[in-house]
């Protein structure tokens, strides 16, 4: 019997188990424009409502991966290495960590995304740097992995055509929140993008998609499974974005922290994400065996300078301005600086993260509608971190723009954290590492 999408509207409104045939009809239609959005939309309202099962979810995944090309990159000679986080405030970590894995010997061939909202995307931190091109052909993106270990460009528009109308049709819809529709997106992207190996960086807190770590390792583990289904190695680590990561946020002002990491000069939180995270990823790719021996070997990139080397072969291949990379200084900066102080003395308990995300973006550095024109020089440093002690009028962080800045900006900002007596600990950004045996049918989850 030919398949209808008005009956698998009615299936799924039921709450009754999608065929791969059924889930195989929509995404194909809906791909080439032969099902319209309101039939989507009903569907995928369903999805939200009645979630998915595995199989279904499996099964989405495969159907929206195959929408379009899927790159091939067995002429890159080594393991190929992905990553992939959900999405933060002051997520700079692609800039740092590929270059380090990369000088180790992976092969990155990364396809990144631009932020949006409270979010920042490696892309236009990247374009922030003057000459940098996310475009990049096939093959002088494969000849440049090859060559000098790394490239990251802007996804292709031939690859997962399904995904780009759906996420569109989510996003004006309500349908976002659902995590099979989450897993399906993210996973048949990053596996239409060929790497052998993916790193998933999956957020959970005040400045997450994900607020609680519950959903975070539930979001994490169908994606690792789905991952590991497609015979790729796919671990994926929790992390937490109860504070920003690392002091700055913006776009040129991320940049010049990432290279400052590269250079042992980077912040705590930071630097620790990327030796956890680098040592994951060679262990994934087999160049390290050993944990410990992976994380010293990422330290000793760092100091000997190859990490940085790596970062500024990968910004000359792609048109930018490496005098940029040797001197931060002479990257532009905003108009305005403006500092806020503490109002009140104690401990740094909370953090409102996703509040600093958005008033960045108000300052420039992020965009509201995707049309938006993001400003480079815009953004926050931070002066203090979670844990620390501060005293009333010590400087708290400072605000860059070229927009004026509003005279309540000093109480609203400091509304975004609490402040108490009694200090708290602090851990390591990375809480827990997901692997799945499918062999055993069962996950692994290494806590910090
Ligand atoms: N990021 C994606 O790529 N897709 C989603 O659905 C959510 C976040």
């Amino acid at each position: 019997m030919a398949l209808s999408i008005i009956d698998i509207i009615e299936k799924k409104k039921f709450n009754k188990e999608l065929t791969k045939q059924e889930i195989q009809f929509w995404i194909d239609g809906y791909s080439k424009g032969k099902i319209p959005d309101y039939q989507s939309s009903a569907l995928l309202m369903a999805i939200r409502l009645n979630g998915m099962t595995k199989n279904e979810t499996f099964n989405l995944t495969d159907a929206m991966m195959h929408s379009g090309e899927i790159i091939d990159l067995s002429k890159i000679k080594g393991v190929t290495a992905d990553k992939h986080s959900t999405g933060g405030v002051g997520d700079k970590t692609s800039l740092s960590l590929c270059p380090m894995v990369a000088a180790l010997g992976l092969k990155v061939a990364k396809m990144s995304g631009r932020g949006l909202g409270f979010t920042g995307g490696t892309l236009d931190k990247l374009e922030s740097i003057p000459g940098f091109s996310i475009n990049l052909t096939s093959d002088a993106f494969i000849r440049q992995v090859n060559s000098i270990g790394m490239s990251i460009i802007g996804q292709s528009e031939s690859i997962d055509i399904a995904d780009k109308k759906l996420y569109a049709l989510r996003d004006v819809t309500g349908t976002v929140d659902s995590i099979p529709l989450i897993a399906s997106s993210i996973m048949s992207k990053k596996l239409a993008s060929g790497a052998d190996c993916i790193l998933l960086d999956v957020k959970y807190g005040s400045g997450a998609f994900m607020s609680t770590k519950e959903s975070a390792e539930e979001l994490a583990k169908i994606m690792v499974e789905i991952g590991t289904y497609f015979g790729k190695n796919v671990q994926a680590e929790i992390t937490s974005m109860n504070q920003p990561l690392g002091l700055a946020i913006g776009n040129i002002l991320e940049v010049i922290e990432a290279i400052e990491t590269l250079k042992g000069k980077g912040p705590k939180d930071f630097t620790e994400l990327c030796l956890s995270s680098g040592a994951t990823m060679l262990l994934q790719g087999n160049i390290f065996k050993n944990r410990e021996a992976a994380r010293t070997a990422l330290k000793e990139c760092i100091a000997s300078g190859e990490a940085f080397n790596v970062f500024k072969k990968f910004v000359e291949a792609q048109g930018g301005d490496v005098s940029y990379i040797d001197n931060p200084k002479k990257f532009p900066t905003a108009l305005y600086k403006h500092e806020i102080h503490c109002l009140k003395s104690g401990y740094i308990t909370s953090i409102n993260t996703m509040a600093l995300g958005i008033e960045s973006m108000h300052l420039g550095a992020g965009r509201e509608k995707k049309e938006d024109i993001i400003d480079p020089t815009a953004g926050i440093i931070l002066n203090k971190k979670l844990g620390d002690k501060v005293e009333k009028g010590s400087l708290l962080l400072t605000l860059y723009t070229e927009k004026e800045i509003d005279k309540t900006a000093t109480q609203s900002i400091n509304n975004y954290f609490e402040i108490s007596d009694k200090p708290i600990h602090v851990g390591s950004p990375v809480e827990e590492l997901i692997t799945y045996s499918k062999e055993k049918k069962e996950f692994t989850i290494l806590s910090e």
